[in-house]
């Protein structure tokens, strides 16, 4: 049994509403029963306070509409349910994807080692290859809330106070744990100026990394760019990861293309004509194409996509592309 003086402890730091002491003398307790031998005991007071850190996480989470209005301006919260395995990626790409999630959930283990999750991730490739996707795919397979954050309506509306509105976003992150979308990051990442450019560009670059390096909160943050430039800076060094996208190669795009028409029959498709006109178009091209196939094969009363049917959109959409 705790002594009575750790029984007053326990109270008194109760009654000040402070938690981590309360959490200190309650794993002493447990602590002191495990020398005794008690390990049964033990192990139920350490999973109750487990329990318990849990349940006042959970509390303390605020939606976004408890939040101020220039957050709710500047923030857009969405419940995504999409998979990864709905789309088509590298093995790379999934292996990457993979630690992610596993790192994620279960900070707890890691932290217990003096390691850290990766929380910081930065997306790069052409558009139509799944950065957006992934990044509400997280959402939805790490059963947390999808923020994307509007970069452009940051500098459009709060032009020469970026900078402490983007403060306010890193706040928020604090008190509501999500994946953070920081979408079409090129709007900030990049060095191109525009033409009323006063700085202002540079100012949110260099306070977005500051906070970056700054947060230690619980949310996942994932910046997504097509601008190829970023890599070229000292800018990627600030995240914890990497994730390139490509466009899809020969054995993606067979697997890519099944997937699309799994409704369909496709077995009599002769692949390398496919592959060949698919080749250079991104993964919603070809999705596109394959929309497209499968509605003239609709509208055939077939429910067989032939080679002729999907070359011809796949053609369609190379040309959309060269205009
Ligand atoms: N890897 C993929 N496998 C299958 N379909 C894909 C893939 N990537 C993208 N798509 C299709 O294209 C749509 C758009 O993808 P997404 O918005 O994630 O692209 P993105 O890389 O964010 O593009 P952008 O750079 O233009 O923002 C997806 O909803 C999906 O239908
Ligand atoms: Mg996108």
């Amino acid at each position: 049994m705790a002594k009575a003086e750790q029984i007053i402890q326990l109270l008194k730091s109760y009654q000040a509403g402070d938690d981590s002491r309360f959490y200190a003398i309650a794993m002493q307790v447990a602590a002191h029963e495990a020398r005794k031998g008690h390990s049964k005991i033990a192990s139920e007071i350490k999973e109750l306070i487990d329990l318990a850190k849990k349940n006042k996480r959970q509390n303390n989470v605020i939606s976004i509409s408890q939040s101020s209005s220039i957050i709710q301006s500047l923030v857009v919260e969405t419940k995504p349910k999409c998979k990864l395995s709905d789309l088509t990626f590298s093995d790379v790409q999934k292996d990457l994807f993979q630690r992610v999630l596993q790192e994620f959930s279960q900070q707890e283990k890691l932290n217990k080692y003096n390691l850290k999750a990766r929380r910081k991730l930065l997306l790069t490739g052409p558009p139509g290859t799944g950065k957006t996707f992934t990044a509400s795919a997280f959402a939805s397979e790490l059963k947390l809330p999808l923020y994307t954050v509007r970069l452009d309506s940051l500098i459009t509306k709060y032009m020469g106070e970026t900078a402490s509105k983007l403060r306010q976003i890193f706040e928020f992150m604090r008190t509501a744990p999500g994946v953070y979308l920081f979408d079409e990051f090129d709007a900030i990442g990049s060095d191109r100026l525009t033409p009323n450019d006063t700085g202002e560009i540079r100012r949110v670059l260099n306070s977005f990394l500051q906070f970056l390096e700054e947060d230690n909160s619980e949310s996942l943050i994932v910046c997504a760019t097509n601008y190829k430039k970023l890599l070229d800076t000292a800018l990627f060094r600030r995240f914890d990861d990497l994730i390139v996208y490509d466009l899809p190669e020969r054995n993606q795009i067979k697997k890519l293309i099944t997937n699309q028409l799994h409704l369909f029959d496709t077995d009599t498709l002769i692949w390398e004509k496919i592959e060949v006109e698919a080749i250079g178009l991104s993964h919603a091209e070809i999705s596109r194409a394959c929309d497209d196939a499968a509605k003239k094969s609709i509208f055939k009363a077939t429910e067989t996509i032939d080679t002729s049917n999907l070359v011809s959109m796949l053609k369609l959409r190379q040309q959309s592309k060269i205009k």
